[in-house]
């Protein structure tokens, strides 16, 4: 199957590093034309112009302009292809759990998609074409101690993503969530060869996943071929979860 993004432009917020940064650089590998976004304005150029096909956009997602700065992006370059990528973990017990590290993640990674979103659909919408992906977590679909807030902001945005996919199918747009299980990042790397091993055997496919595996699905689901697909879940875990 050859996918051929030649001519979409795709939006993907948190491409400054790990799972964002590789799915940016899977869907320019594609032809696509990426704006890649995140706070850390000098890593996202630097990414860009390693790409090629690429424009670095410093953006806050969770900050108040974030809606504003959006709609002045599609103004000037509609977005085909959304891949709702930044996100943000604040754990802790939930009886010790701070307010604020409730609002801070549920900002961060539902709201802002909610703001994104709604920014980027209508033009998607008025052209009959559009791929929505929102990364989930696994943690979404099966709960982890230490991350009720987490947990709950991942499990939302898939809600999110099924009643958007009932809502805009019509218009030809799909809208999908991928639900990573435990990724190779900077994160997992920190953790000693003995906790990883162990992370491994909890897994059916007996290893961690990397950030390519999660960026092939979104590239697929971002596809032409991917065009009858909407609503769904794509759970990229190695069968942590089935
Ligand atoms: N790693 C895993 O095992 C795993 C598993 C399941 C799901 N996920 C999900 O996959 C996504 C990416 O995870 P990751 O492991 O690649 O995380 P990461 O390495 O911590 O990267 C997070 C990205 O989000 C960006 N970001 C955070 N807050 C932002 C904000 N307010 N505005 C704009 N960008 C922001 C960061 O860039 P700046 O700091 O430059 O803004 C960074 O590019 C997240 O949604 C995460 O929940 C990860």
């Amino acid at each position: 199957m050859n996918i051929d993004l030649t001519g979409k432009t795709a939006l993907v917020t948190g491409a400054s590093r790990g799972i964002g940064e590789a799915i940016a650089r899977g869907l320019a590998q594609s032809g696509a034309h990426v704006l890649c976004a995140a706070r850390s304005a000098e890593r996202v150029n630097e990414l860009a112009a390693q790409l090629g096909n690429a424009t670095g956009v410093a953006l806050d997602i969770a900050a108040p302009d974030a809606r504003e700065r959006v709609a002045a992006l599609v103004k000037e370059r509609a977005v085909d292809i959304l891949v709702n990528n930044a996100g943000i973990t604040e754990d802790d017990l939930f009886i010790r759990m701070k307010p604020e590290a409730w609002t801070n993640v549920i900002r961060t990674n539902l709201d802002s998609a909610f703001a994104v979103t709604q920014e980027v659909v209508k033009k998607m919408i008025r052209a009959r074409w559009g791929r929505v992906i929102n990364i989930s977590s696994v943690v979404g679909l099966m709960g982890n101690p230490g991350q009720v807030n987490y947990a709950s902001s991942k499990a939302a945005i898939i809600g999110f993503t099924k009643a958007l996919a009932l809502e805009i199918g019509s218009r030809n747009v799909t809208v999908n969530a991928i639900a990573p299980g435990y990724i190779q990042t900077a994160m997992t790397d920190a953790l000693g060869d003995d906790a990883r091993e162990k992370l491994a055997e909890r897994i059916a496919l007996k290893r961690l996943g990397t950030v390519e595996d999660v960026a092939n699905a979104v590239v697929f689901l971002a596809s032409e071929q991917a065009g009858y697909i909407t609503g769904t879940v794509v759970n990229v875990s190695g069968g942590l979860y089935t």
